[in-house]
């Protein structure tokens, strides 16, 4: 499978993480320690309040701006939501669909799931749709059997014509927060079933465009044997993402027999 069209995108969520001063001066300190990289995208996803503010800073230093969620409705009575028109407003050019805490902390569907992307693509917001299995799922044999369940859910009866369009995190449950990485074969062969996933389901050019970013207890000292996989094409990065000098050395990993 061809890599070359794949610019690897490096992302850091945030979660609910970081005042807006101390995104500010992440932001700078980032910028300063990676300069205007120009083979790979760099990606945060602060907290809805920072949108706003970081967009300036964000965007003079030429990373993306992404939301951690969204609704699916455009606007209504449903406090305490925020509307991809409204996300998109601020400057984001991706959203974080599916997260596993969304999932497994808030009770999200996969029919939501597949509604937030089904809104996203539709109001040019890229979506990031995760997807993942608990620990007893791998155990029990049945990893692909949930990430073809999700992909369908969280994909059904859409149209991406262009490989930009749509991102897929790979994120196994039981790899987030707990400093436990999966392997980089594990993760390559849970990267090759989605990519094979999508091929049938998209356009082959297509899916072989789309990014499919790894996440799980990513840090500077696992990520260049993640990265030097075939199909894994980013990271998704949590804990490791709120210190600027630990994310610019993820960013800045060691290409070991991968391009990007
Ligand atoms: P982690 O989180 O890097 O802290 O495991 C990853 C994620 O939740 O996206």
């Amino acid at each position: 499978m061809t890599t070359s069209v794949r610019i690897p995108l490096m992302a850091a969520n945030w979660k609910m993480h970081l005042s807006i001063a101390e995104g500010v001066a992440f932001i700078a300190k980032l910028h300063e320690l990676l300069g205007n990289p120009q083979d790979r995208e760099v990606l945060i996803a602060p907290p809805f309040t920072h949108l706003w503010p970081l967009r300036e800073p964000m965007a003079a230093a030429g990373f993306s701006l992404a939301a951690q969620n969204c609704h699916w409705e455009t606007q209504g009575a449903f406090t305490g939501e925020v509307s991809l028109t409204m996300i998109a407003e601020t400057g984001c050019r991706y959203v974080i669909v599916g997260h596993s805490e969304r999932r497994h902390i808030f009770g999200e569907s996969d029919a939501w799931i597949g509604r937030k992307t089904a809104a996203a693509l539709s109001r040019g917001v890229v979506p990031i749709v995760c997807i993942g299995e608990k620990i007893e799922e791998r155990e029990a044999g049945l990893t692909e059997e949930v990430l073809r369940r999700q992909l369908t859910a969280g994909l059904e009866g859409l149209r991406v014509d262009t490989p930009e369009k749509l991102v897929i995190a790979y994120e196994p449950v039981w790899a987030i927060g707990t400093g436990r990485t999966a392997t980089p074969g594990q993760a390559q062969d849970a990267h090759a079933f989605v990519r094979g996933w999508l091929a049938q389901r998209f356009d082959k050019a297509v899916a072989n465009g789309i990014r499919i970013l790894y996440g799980g207890s990513v840090k500077p000292d696992n990520v260049d044997d993640l990265m030097a996989q075939p199909d894994i094409d980013g990271a998704l990065v949590g804990g490791a993402s709120l210190q600027a000098d630990s994310f610019a050395r993820i960013v800045q990993y060691k290409k070991s027999g991968k391009s990007p």
